[in-house]
């Protein structure tokens, strides 16, 4: 079985640098869950698609309309052949990701494709809100990582150039559709190892 490593845990609490430097230490690839609820998002949006309607967002699930792909730096998102990873980025879109997430639906048709970006020989480290959970159950080490909702607002307004205030308040929205949905919501695995970086520098 392929070695797998997932890292969980609320919007902006650190996963995904945490992700990338583990990726780089032990030479495996990595992917961001995220991309493929904000990717199915943008593609909706893009395509005027009712995001409460959740079998166009089932059969958008499935479309080769849009893509994600794996790089060492980032987990890039393609629409219609053109690179939107810096557009999934906004805050808007990733309300939106969690708005369709909470769908079984959806969550079902997207599970096979990030169950495959573990490669038998590579192995793989995860970052999303079930990864450990859900999408990978048998990982080999699981993490979930948290830190306070200011220090986590203040480091997603500074890398995204917002207002910090107005990021506490839709960052504590998101995470509590996040985390109060009925399939698959965030939590702790029972078995991961919990870090809270508040008071801690990226090392
Ligand atoms: O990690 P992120 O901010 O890119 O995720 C965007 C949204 O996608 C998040 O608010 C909820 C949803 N998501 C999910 O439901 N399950 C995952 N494993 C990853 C993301």
């Amino acid at each position: 079985m392929e070695f797998v490593i997932t890292i969980d845990g609320p919007a902006a609490s650190g996963k995904s640098s945490v992700i990338r430097g583990l990726s780089k230490l032990f030479s495996i690839p990595w992917v961001s869950t995220g991309a493929f609820y904000r990717g199915l998002a943008y593609a909706a949006i893009e395509l005027k698609i009712d995001l409460d309607d959740k079998e166009k967002l089932t059969e958008l699930a499935m479309s080769d309309v849009w893509r994600v792909e794996m790089t060492p730096e980032k987990t890039l998102v393609w629409f219609k052949d053109t690179d939107v990873t810096e557009k999934i980025g906004h805050e808007s879109v990733g309300n939106a990701a969690s708005r369709i997430s909470h769908y079984p639906e959806v969550r079902s048709s997207l599970l096979d494709h990030q169950r495959q970006c573990a490669f038998k020989d590579k192995g793989l480290v995860a970052e999303g809100r079930d990864c450990g959970t859900v999408v990978f159950p048998q990982a080999e080490v699981k993490v979930y990582l948290t830190a306070s909702s200011e220090h986590r607002a203040q480091r997603r307004a500074q890398e995204l150039g917002m207002d910090e205030k107005e990021l506490v308040i839709q960052q504590k929205q998101r995470d509590q559709q996040d985390s109060t949905r009925k399939v698959a919501p965030l939590q702790i695995p029972k078995d991961a190892l919990v870090v809270d970086t508040t008071q801690m520098t990226l090392n």
